[in-house]
């Protein structure tokens, strides 16, 4: 008898999906299928994440393909293929590459597992996952962005590094988009329930604060080669889990809006409750004017990205 096992497949066997498939598979979530365009490399792949289960003594199965057919079935798909960023290389140049790989790819990849929920990781992010929504005709509820709940890790381990206090009792919350311009919002930011603003200056969290805008950009300057992929596969990771276990999460993802925070048809990051149907919830934050108007920056450079987007691809 064939027992049906909840499957995630990954579009992309590089760093974040090779990284994000070991995690879900020793986390015992689901069974992996990593796909990539280059021949054998998934398969190496594969095999080498299934002789570290062995030594994880995990039973849950990484295969590797170079075929669609074999991401049949998916309870989620994860989109990680594309180019990532490299010095000098803003997320926005990465648009006109990455957003024909990742259309495509994701259209492939529903064609066979009409019923799966799309996370997209490839840069520039939020632009990506509105062309994936698009481009797949899926609700929008099944449709997310990885960003903030990466963000958000960032500005943790600032603020924990700053305090000297465990990242564990931090609680920090980014929004916008993934970004220069993103939102980290200090205000709906805590230790152990307590304000930032009551255990450091005004200036130092506005340090954290532009470190955290530029978090991705500060690891791709020190490896000069790549960007970031092991937190990027953690914060999937966390979003995989909540979903497959109907966890009701709130996460911040980016998610389709439609009047929330004054904005409408457009993806950015905001606190989302994360469970079975995908995204069953968008939690609407109270800003602040200046808020407002950081968030709507972010709007702006998005929508902008999806104007320049469809141009490319003539959609
Ligand atoms: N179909 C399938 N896979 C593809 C395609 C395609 N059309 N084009 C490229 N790929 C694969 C590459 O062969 C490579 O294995 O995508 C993988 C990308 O892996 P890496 O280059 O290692 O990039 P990674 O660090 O994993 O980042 C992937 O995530 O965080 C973002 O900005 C990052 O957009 C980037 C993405």
């Amino acid at each position: 008898m064939n027992c049906p096992s909840t499957r995630v497949s990954i579009i992309g066997a590089g760093k974040v999906g090779s990284n994000l498939a070991q995690r879900i598979a020793e986390k015992n979530l689901a069974d992996v299928v990593l796909l990539d365009i280059v021949p054998g490399w998934p398969q190496g792949i594969a095999l080498d994440l299934m002789q570290a289960l062995a030594v994880e003594r995990c039973n849950r199965k990484i295969t590797g393909t170079n075929n669609y057919a074999d991401t049949a079935g998916s309870n989620i798909v994860v989109i990680a293929a594309g180019i990532p960023r490299k010095p000098g290389l803003s997320r926005e140049d990465l648009l006109s590459v990455n957003a024909r790989i990742v259309t495509e790819a994701a259209k492939q990849a529903i064609a066979h597992s009409p019923e799966a929920i799309v996370i997209v990781i490839t840069n520039p992010l939020d632009v990506l996952t509105y062309l994936v929504w698009q481009a797949t005709g899926l609700p929008a509820s099944r449709v997310m962005g990885m960003g903030g709940v990466l963000d958000s890790a960032r500005f943790q381990t600032f603020i924990g590094m700053e305090l000297g206090i465990s990242v564990a009792e931090i609680h920090a919350t980014v929004i916008g988009n993934h970004g220069a311009a993103m939102l980290p919002l200090p205000r709906y930011s805590t230790v152990s329930g307590i304000g930032i603003d009551r255990l450091m200056d005004a200036g130092t969290i506005e340090r954290l604060v532009e470190r955290t805008r530029h978090g991705g950009g500060e690891i791709v300057e020190l490896m000069q080669t790549a960007s970031a992929y092991i937190a990027p596969a953690s914060a999937a990771c966390l979003m995989v889990e909540s979903i497959l276990l109907n966890q009701s999460r709130i996460l911040p993802c980016c998610v389709y809006l439609q009047g929330e925070y004054g904005v409408k048809d457009i993806f950015l990051g905001v606190p989302s409750r994360l469970g079975c149907q995908g995204v069953e919830q968008v939690l609407e934050l109270e800003l602040t004017d200046s808020e407002m108007v950081a968030f709507r920056e972010s709007d702006r450079i998005v929508r902008q990205s999806i104007e320049d987007a469809k141009a490319i691809l003539k959609v």
